[in-house]
Order: structure tokens, then sequence, then C-alpha cells
């Protein structure tokens, strides 16, 4: 089965996360990535199953290259696909706004109807407030990567989170 993974990244991180998510999922999955930067977002047509990858600015704001292509967003067709969401944001230095631009995505993205796979239990991080928790803030709607302050975590979380949408996505593909 193929996977389009749709990135944006300014200093590299959250591209060598998509390399890494792409890397996890080799065994059972191809994944092709798209930077949104360089990429027309009119590729998303081609997938069935998705997984989008963005990073926080600047006191809870978007990856710019997100920014510029925010508007056409609500103009795509994810009707009835699977989403899987990623974020990259640092707890330490920016904890009233940690990884908020997932939020961002993920509200963006809902009255689409798309089936959001991964969301991600909140334990193990240290944060003062994010927009992007549900839950009442026991979930992250995607997985939370901060190559920060816990770079350490990031490969297992990678593994156990690419372990848990591959069943996600199995269970809607047998329905
Ligand atoms: C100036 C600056 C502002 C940042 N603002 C936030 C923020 O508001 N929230 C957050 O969670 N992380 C914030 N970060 C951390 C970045 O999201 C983090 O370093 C991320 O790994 C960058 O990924 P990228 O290189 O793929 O864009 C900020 C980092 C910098 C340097």
């Amino acid at each position: 089965m193929k996977i389009g993974l749709f990135y944006g990244s300014t200093t590299c991180y959250t591209e060598i996360i998509a390399e890494k998510i792409q890397a996890a999922m080799s065994g059972e999955y191809h994944v092709e990535l798209f930077n949104v930067k360089t990429d027309p977002l009119c590729k998303i047509n081609d997938y069935q199953i998705l997984i989008f990858g963005i990073s926080t600015w600047n006191y809870g704001e978007l990856q710019e290259d997100w920014g510029d292509i925010w508007a056409s967003l609500s103009t795509i067709d994810v009707k009835n696909k699977i989403i899987g969401l990623y974020g990259l944001g640092d707890q330490v230095a920016y904890s009233d706004w940690f990884v908020d631009a997932m939020g961002m995505l993920h509200d963006e993205l809902l009255p689409l109807s798309p089936m959001f796979v991964g969301y991600w239990s909140t334990q193990g991080y240290q944060f003062i407030s994010s927009k992007a928790l549900i839950d009442e803030g026991r979930l992250f709607v995607g997985l939370a990567i901060d190559e920060d302050s816990q770079y350490e975590q990031t490969d297992q979380r990678i593994k156990q989170w690419v372990q848990q949408i591959s069943a996600e996505i199995n269970a809607i593909c047998s329905q």
C-alpha cells in the first residue's frame, strides 16, 4: 500500500522525521515524501492514506510553508481518506505553545471529514499548554516529536507510532 507524506520544515527536522517514518514503514508500505514548499498539493489526490508533518514556530505559529498554502487546504478532497499527523516542537523553550501547529492543522482538516489515525498519549511530555490536545488533555492529535529537548526518545516514539497507525489502518481497511 502506498502513503503520501506531506511535510513542511524550516530547519530540516520535520524532514528528517519524514525520512525516519518512511524507513520505519518500509516493510508494509511504500511512503512517498512531498515537501509542501515545492511539491503541488494536488498530489494529495493520488493517495487514500496520508501523513502530514508540521513544526511550530514563533510562539504558536504555523511552519511558514504550511502557512503559505493554508488557504488552499480547505479545497483539498480528503473526505474518508485516512490521515495521520505528526508535529515538531520544543516543550521546554516554548512550553505554552507546544506543537500548536499540529493542532491547528487537525482543526483545519476536521471539517473535511477525513478519518484520523495516530492520536498519541501526552504521557512522558512536560509542557504548559498546547492547541494539539483532545480527550481532556490525555491525547495529542498526532505524534509529538521534540528534537530539542527529548531527542533521545524520538526513534522509539516513531517505532511505536508506526506500529499504532499500521494497526489502525489495517482495522479501517478490513471493515
Ligand atoms: C524561533 C523559534 C520559535 C519556535 N517556536 C515554537 C513554538 O511556538 N512551539 C513549539 O512547540 N516549538 C517551537 N519551536 C521549536 C521548533 O518547532 C523545533 O525546533 C522544530 O524541530 C523545528 O522543525 P523544522 O526545522 O522542521 O521546522 C521554535 C523554534 C525556534 C527556533
